[in-house]
């Protein structure tokens, strides 16, 4: 797609992509402290060896990346579950773009790209989002995301207690 300026390549990032994606998570964790949980320093302390097994080795676990020529811009990953009687349901994380690169509809383009995938794997796609975040809010609203819970004062971060709201999508009716 062409968002406006630079095109813009949406795909799944695997091995190559390592030093990429953990800069990008790095740059992340850090910018937007109360969207990840992760801290930088908990980011750090992950192996490479994990994170490439997130990247390359959990299939149909996976992380999108979005691309500006080379360089990667964007990111959402699909968490499948694991247990046997909990397949059908899956997990949008980690969706991040950069600063730069906001407002031009790269996030919806990688989100939506989760749900396609997502689709061919469970039927109820997850995802949490802090209370006060308005533009992530925005964004899964308009993608047909429904609230079905909060967990007060999920966290506490920059200094406050922030809920978490539960946000969930149903796969064979997505509005997307
Ligand atoms: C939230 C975030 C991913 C949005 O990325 P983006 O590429 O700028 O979003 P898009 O351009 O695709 O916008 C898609 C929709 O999101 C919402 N949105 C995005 N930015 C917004 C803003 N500043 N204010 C209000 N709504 C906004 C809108 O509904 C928008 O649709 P519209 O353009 O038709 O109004 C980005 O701001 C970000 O990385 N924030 C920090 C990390 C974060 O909060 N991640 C989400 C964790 S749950």
């Amino acid at each position: 797609m062409d968002a406006g300026g630079d095109a813009v390549a949406i795909r799944v990032l695997g091995a190559a992509d390592l030093a990429a994606y953990r800069a990008l998570r790095r740059e992340a964790v850090t910018l937007a402290p109360v969207a990840f949980l992760t801290t930088p320093a908990e980011d750090a302390a992950i192996s490479d060896a994990e994170v490439l097994r997130r990247l390359a080795e959990a299939w149909p676990s996976a992380v999108f990346g979005a691309f500006v020529g080379d360089d990667l811009v964007g990111m959402a990953g699909f968490g499948a579950n694991e247990r046997e009687k909990q397949r059908h349901r899956g997990t949008l994380w980690g969706v991040y773009v950069q600063p730069a690169h906001r407002g031009r509809g790269i996030a919806r383009d990688l989100v939506r790209a989760v749900i396609e995938h997502a689709a061919q794997h469970a039927r109820f796609l997850d995802a949490v989002v802090s209370g006060g975040n308005a533009e992530a809010r925005a964004l899964y609203d308009g993608l047909g995301f429904e609230r079905y819970g909060v967990v007060p004062s999920a966290q506490f971060a920059e200094g406050a207690f922030h809920d978490d709201i539960l946000i969930g999508l149903l796969l064979d009716r997505p509005k997307a």
